[in-house]
């Protein structure tokens, strides 16, 4: 891995722990204006100060965060489709010379194994790589699940290590039973979660600590955090399970005492 490559992977996963926090806000790209996103700015400018990176498109970037933020990007460069369509329809949207301008510190694209666009979203991955290996630029490849497919260790051990055999740098997918043997098939490419749809606070704490526990190098969470009714609460939280390794129920506390 080229020192650049290295560089940018270290501005997202933290050297000092080995983990992450991101901050997923990128929804907008095929869901429009999501609950808790209509005005990005606001809702993201007080959860900056405990996300690690911000996954988000280039719009979302020019339009409500700050250059000056100093927050390192992972940059959503795949879309074309919208929630009133086939979700696997998938082209890539960003030119990496747009990455490189807005100083990405990775690019990410979403990968649809078994859905009807399967193998066009892998050759979308593909080509990132391609030209992330050039440019220094990792690639985070997001296993997005199609309508059909379950949620199990199977799946997304299936999809996750397809992503790690096109060549992806870090891998974000779902947490699962038998969660462990998806990590182990993605080999030494670090594994983010999604946090999925709003659950209680309790339970989305739970879960990034079973992740971080089997083997999850962090989470890439947006709506269990943005959603919350005390989202810095819940960022902090989430960041002492995964950074410092509280219980759930410290967790929680820290969560309560925010709110
Ligand atoms: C969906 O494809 C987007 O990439 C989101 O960033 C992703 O689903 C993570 O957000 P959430 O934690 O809300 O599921």
């Amino acid at each position: 891995m080229n020192w650049g490559m290295k560089n940018r992977i270290s501005r997202i996963i933290k050297p000092g722990t080995g983990h992450c926090v991101m901050l997923a806000v990128d929804h907008g790209y095929f869901q429009g204006p999501t609950t808790g996103l209509r005005n990005l700015g606001k809702t993201v400018e007080p959860l900056l100060p405990y996300a690690d990176a911000l996954m988000i498109t280039r719009g979302g970037l020019r339009n409500w965060i700050p250059p000056e933020s100093g927050i390192p990007v992972i940059l959503r460069v795949s879309g074309g489709q919208s929630i009133l369509k086939e979700l696997s329809n998938e082209v890539i949207t960003t030119s990496i010379e747009d990455a490189i301008r807005i100083n990405a510190s990775a690019i990410t694209c979403s990968v649809y194994v078994g859905s009807e666009y399967e193998k066009e979203t892998i050759a979308n991955l593909s080509k990132l790589v391609d030209e992330g290996e050039k440019y220094g630029i990792p690639v985070l490849a997001v296993t997005a699940v199609g309508k059909d497919m379950a949620r199990d260790a199977r799946y997304l051990g299936l999809a996750s290590r397809i992503c790690v055999e096109t060549g992806t740098h870090i891998v974000k997918t779902y947490y699962t039973e038998d969660f462990g043997s998806v990590v182990e098939a993605c080999g030494n490419v670090p594994v983010v979660i999604a946090g999925g749809t709003k659950i209680p606070e309790k339970e989305a704490l739970l879960m990034a600590h079973n992740a971080i526990s089997e083997g999850a190098a962090g989470v890439d969470m947006g709506r269990n955090i943005f959603q919350s009714d005390s989202p810095v609460g819940m960022i902090k939280a989430i960041r002492s399970v995964v950074h410092d390794r509280n219980s759930v129920d410290e967790a929680y506390g820290i969560y309560v005492k925010e709110k």
